[in-house]
């Protein structure tokens, strides 16, 4: 694992975005792995910015991204799908065809699931994830268990999780109790990862990442063992390795 310790936040999204830019450069019908929740929004503001500067052109990438509350419609102001609409995917060239979401609102989750995984695998796999951590060390929706999960799944979400994520709604109530969530496997089958954490409510989830044993109960531990992942720090979040 690289590891990174940037000042600001800020940095922290133009670097990864200038990583990003040079993969479609690379590879303009790239594959990237998307993620939700505060810790890649630097980036997407900073995708934007090369995509409205001409150098980032998003019109052959294909996007998948890691995970979507069960129970809520994509209209809800807090699905993921909403969110990738407000924040990336409606300020940049990508094609509506190539995005993909977990479908929560589908008949058959279970279909759903496996459909989703076998999408992701016939494009040839993710070139570029971007994933952040729950301060419980969960990545996507992957919780802390006695396995490491291997598809994409739908999971129940912790309590601390809910608490975590209770900032974006109304009240706990609202929070959904169930998400659907790219396994471990499907996360550890993208060709690069880049991992985003800041602020101290992470410093120990970061810790036992990259330091601690690699354990289920960490989920993001299992990172250790991928051979390209590059982690972004800031310094509360670096404060305890
Ligand atoms: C959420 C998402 C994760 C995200 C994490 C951290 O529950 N499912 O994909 O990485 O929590 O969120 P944040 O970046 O807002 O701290």
């Amino acid at each position: 694992m690289k590891v990174h310790v940037f000042k600001e936040e800020t940095a922290i999204g133009k670097a990864i975005s200038l990583l990003f830019a040079a993969k479609i450069l690379e590879k303009p019908d790239c594959v990237i792995g998307m993620a939700t929740g505060s810790s890649p929004l630097p980036t997407y503001q900073a995708l934007t910015e090369l995509y409205e500067q001409g150098i980032a052109d998003f019109s052959d990438v294909r996007s998948f991204n890691l995970d979507e509350y069960i129970g809520i419609d994509r209209s809800h102001p807090q699905s993921y799908y909403r969110f990738m609409q407000d924040n990336l995917f409606s300020k940049i060239n990508i094609k509506p065809e190539n995005i993909r979401i977990p479908n929560a609102a589908a008949e058959d989750l279970e279909q759903e699931c496996l459909s989703y995984d076998a999408a992701i695998d016939a494009t040839g796999g993710i070139d570029l994830q971007i994933l952040g951590i729950g301060g419980n060390g969960h990545i996507g929706f992957n919780e802390p268990c006695d396995h490491f999960p291997a598809g994409t799944h739908s999971v129940a979400l912790t309590e601390s999780t809910i608490k975590a994520n209770t900032r974006f709604f109304e009240s706990e109530d609202e929070v959904p109790r169930t998400a659907i969530s790219m396994g471990i496997g499907s996360i550890m089958k993208a060709k690069e990862i880049v991992m985003v954490a800041t602020g101290t409510s992470k410093a120990e989830a970061v810790k036992s990442m990259i330091q601690g044993k690699v354990d289920p109960m960490c989920p993001a531990s299992i990172l250790q063992f991928h051979p390209a992942v590059t982690v972004f720090l800031d310094e509360a979040a670096a404060s305890l390795l």
